[in-house]
């Protein structure tokens, strides 16, 4: 398993090219399901996700041929049963259950894993599916879902923690082919979801209400082909953003929607970021003398769970105490335990870490846990002293593009050593 030698240290500086969002990409993947025509998706990241999702979709008969940043999709004839082992693999890869069940009446697939953060059931997607006339039964490993055809519905997708966002992505392509007008209540809001609705749009799909927690589907017959530009990953806008604020650089983002990232923005300012916009781009000037701050992790538009790590470690250089409050996944906070080994002062107490800030960090071999929990490894290691050793990048292969050679250009000193 590969791993990131950091040299700590230099303040990062320059521009840095925001790609497209993991998150809004691998549903309209799985939206191409939806129609026999050819697809076109430009802006798509080059992500071991994304990767993933190609495999599983090639799995179910599409054909998919990849340019730089574009992937051309023919869905003609598919099958409705997906790999075991590829899907067990991703989360990401249970939006396929939707599209597969409206084109075909049925679909077999592997429970799906994805980060360790936490349980994340899938209770909510099922529910939706169900409520659209679903049969679904659990048996060796395999979820198998079959409807002569799937009928319009009330469906109410709130949960514990609020709304899903996959759940969402997952029934309101469901409802695009099913029969009459499918309400969801409670729906996410996510940048992320608006972006595969308007996709959906685009290939002949009636939608209103996207962006709102009540989305309206009246369903259609089919369901044609189309082009569509995913939109710029927020998560790793902020991530940046973060790594410019902790290493005291001056960096500005190309390519960012600051629409898509107004509760990051406003934490970094209260922490005493400077950010200035100008002509669609953002700076991001760090400079020493950080506050702490307070923040609750929330659907959109709060403050991102996806940005919660990284925060973290920005606010392990802010002197005095910050909480932060995780609302959406219990045991996210596997990173606190790798910051302390880099001298952060942590506690965790219920859903709440305590970070008391301002202590110098100092290099040492940490371990990555999940995705964004390896980016706040990452942050912390560009700005502690002497080397760290981020162990397990896999997980940040993932969802970031080609970190390490952005963060090289910034002025980072910071280098893949292969695994074994
Ligand atoms: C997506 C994102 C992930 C992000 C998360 C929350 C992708 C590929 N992943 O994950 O990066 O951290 O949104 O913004 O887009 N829940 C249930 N039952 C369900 C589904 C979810 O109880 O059936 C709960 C979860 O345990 C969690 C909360 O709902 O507490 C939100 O999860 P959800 O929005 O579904 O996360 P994902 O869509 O899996």
């Amino acid at each position: 398993m590969d791993s990131f030698l950091i040299e700590g240290g230099v303040p990062l500086h320059g521009e840095v090219q925001i790609s497209g969002s993991k998150n809004a990409v691998l549903p309209i993947l799985a939206a191409t399901l939806l129609t026999a025509e050819t697809c076109v998706i430009r802006r798509v990241p080059d992500l071991s996700d994304v990767d993933f999702m190609v495999k599983i979709l090639r799995s179910l008969g599409a054909e998919v041929t990849a340019a730089e940043g574009m992937l051309t999709i023919r869905c003609g004839a598919i099958r409705g049963f997906g790999d075991y082992d590829l899907i067990r693999k991703m989360r990401g890869s249970i939006c396929i259950l939707g599209p597969l069940l409206a084109r075909l009446g049925q679909a077999t697939v592997s429970l799906p894993g994805g980060c360790v953060i936490g349980t994340r059931p899938i209770d909510l997607h099922l529910k939706g599916l169900e409520a659209l006339g679903a049969k679904i039964t659990v048996d060796g490993g395999y979820l198998r879902c079959d409807t002569p055809k799937l009928q319009g519905n009330l469906v109410f997708l709130g949960g514990r923690a609020g709304p899903t966002v996959l759940g969402t992505a997952n029934i309101l392509m469901a409802a695009t082919l099913a029969e009459g007008v499918t309400v969801i209540e409670s729906a996410a809001c996510e940048p992320e979801v608006v972006d595969l609705a308007n996709f959906l749009i685009s290939m002949g799909a009636k939608i209103q209400g996207v962006g709102s927690p009540t989305i309206t589907v009246t369903g259609v017959r089919e369901l044609h082909g189309a082009e569509h530009e995913v939109i710029p990953d927020r998560i790793e806008a902020g991530t940046f953003a973060c790594a410019a604020a902790a290493t005291c650089g001056e960096v500005t983002l190309r390519g960012a929607r600051l629409d898509h990232l107004g509760a990051v923005l406003e934490k970094l300012r209260e922490a005493g970021v400077g950010l200035d916009r100008t002509q669609g781009a953002l700076t991001i000037r760090g400079h020493r003398g950080l506050r702490p701050v307070d923040v609750t992790t929330m659907p959109y538009s709060g403050f991102p769970t996806d940005m919660q790590a990284q925060l973290m470690a920005l606010l392990c250089l802010a002197p005095g105490t910050s909480i932060l409050t995780e609302r959406i996944f219990e045991s996210r906070f596997m990173h606190a335990a790798e910051l302390m080994r880099l001298g952060a002062d942590i506690s965790i107490e219920g859903p709440s870490a305590i970070v008391k800030g301002g202590r110098p960090l100092t290099g040492a071999p940490v371990m990555a846990s999940d995705l964004r929990a390896s980016a706040a490894l990452v942050i912390a290691g560009l700005c502690a002293r002497n080397t760290t050793q981020v162990h397990r990048i896999y997980h940040l292969d993932r969802g970031y593009e080609r970190m390490e050679a952005k963060l090289s250009k910034l002025g980072a000193r910071i280098s893949r050593v292969p695994g074994e």
